[in-house]
């Protein structure tokens, strides 16, 4: 059995937060190396705007000590250059003193996954800057549930028998598991609410484990809003699961997500190259990227690039299209988030201030 884990945090970028710099990436990756072969069988370090992603390979299990522990090794050392260096939000994901057990509630996005590597084993990694794990709800439902994003569902034997999404209540801390296509609606109407709900893990119905997402919601372990939790995502692909093209094809869709501008805002999820991944317009537009690899023993081939590539170019426009409408309304909703999202952000400072001059209408 291998498992993959893709742990991910903003320890720290510039300016603000658009770019962690090549520097603690290069350091991440220098920690990696020192346990290559032993701990872990295979690294790759990337960075999706201000936030570190570390992919990881080994034989250990998912919530694994060790390698939870690694992780936020490698996260604190490089947060301590950060620190040196001054970088924006220096340290800002790891919200814990130190690590205890499992880095889930620690502050870091976690997406890990076990299994045996099938014959041709093609995995994609997604990652997001200024958005949050519910902006995964859209694309993984078209992939694994929509047979007009992905065409296997009707005519790959292997595929027919359909999905089984386990959905988290990320406000009451609860989990449901809900089956396609015959609880289509039902899991639409959760999936459609992404205040709340967002999909955790997919599985096809004979059992095989097909996606994951990083579901660690920032503001609910801080507290307070400390940033947005900008999620990552593992979906397995081909040889009875969506192609790679099925699964890329949603993003060609620039979905609306909350995120954006202080965490405060809706706005076009733009898929971009990995060199692309640098939100600046209004700390954005937000960002997602795609990385294609194939598994060998645990080995990483790859990356390929995969919004790197002029077909998402149109996806890219309009997402600046909408963003240019949305902009202009300026602080009013919809494109600032509700009040109950808000709750999340910095909002209730500032009503705090107001509600003694609250009077009563007559
Ligand atoms: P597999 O069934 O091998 O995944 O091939 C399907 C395919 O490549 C469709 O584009
Ligand atoms: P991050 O969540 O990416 O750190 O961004 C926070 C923010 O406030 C952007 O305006
Ligand atoms: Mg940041
Ligand atoms: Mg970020």
């Amino acid at each position: 059995m291998i498992t993959i884990s893709l742990i991910k945090a903003d320890i720290g970028s510039f300016p603000g937060h658009t770019r962690a710099p090549q520097k603690l990436i290069d350091k991440c990756k220098e920690y990696l190396e020192e346990v290559k072969g032993q701990l872990i069988v295979d690294y790759y370090v990337t960075r999706c705007g201000d936030d570190i992603q570390l992919l990881m390979t080994h034989t250990k299990g998912v919530d694994n000590e060790e390698i939870h522990a690694l992780a936020w090794s490698v996260f604190e050392r490089a947060a301590n250059i950060a620190i040196e260096d001054k970088l924006y939000g220096a340290g800002q994901d790891l919200l814990a003193d130190a690590f205890s057990g499992n880095i889930r509630g620690l502050g870091p996005g976690c997406a890990e996954m076990e299994f045996e590597e099938r014959e041709a084993e093609s995995i994609i990694a997604f990652m997001c800057d200024k958005t949050d794990p519910a902006a995964f709800n859209l694309p993984l439902f078209k992939i694994f549930a929509d047979p007009f994003n992905t065409p296997g569902l009707v005519i790959d034997k292997k595929l027919t028998q359909g999905f089984v999404f386990e959905v988290h209540d990320l406000m009451a801390g609860k989990k449901i598991s809900l089956k396609t296509p015959e609880e289509m609606y039902e899991l639409l109407a959760l999936i459609g609410n992404r205040d709340r709900y967002a999909i955790k893990r997919i599985y096809r119905k004979d059992g095989l484990l097909a996606a994951v997402v990083s579901t660690e919601k920032l503001s609910l372990i801080a507290g307070e809003y400390v940033g947005k939790d900008d999620p990552v995502a593992l979906v397995r692909c081909q040889g009875g699961l969506p192609a790679v093209g099925e699964v890329l094809e949603p993003f060609a869709f620039p979905q609306l997500v909350a995120g954006w501008m202080r965490g405060s805002h809706w706005g076009p999820l733009m898929p971009v190259s990995e060199k692309d991944a640098n939100p600046s317009r209004f700390d954005g537009p937000p960002r997602v990227i795609a990385l294609g690899f194939q598994l060998r023993h645990g080995k990483l081939l790859g990356p390929v690039d995969m919004f790197a590539d002029v077909a998402f170019d149109r996806a890219r426009a309009l997402a600046n299209e909408i963003a240019d409408y949305i902009r202009m309304h300026g602080p009013f909703q919809p494109h600032r988030l509700s009040e109950e999202q808000m709750e999340y952000t910095t909002l209730p400072h500032v009503l705090e201030k107001l509600s003694s001059r609250f009077a009563p209408i007559e």
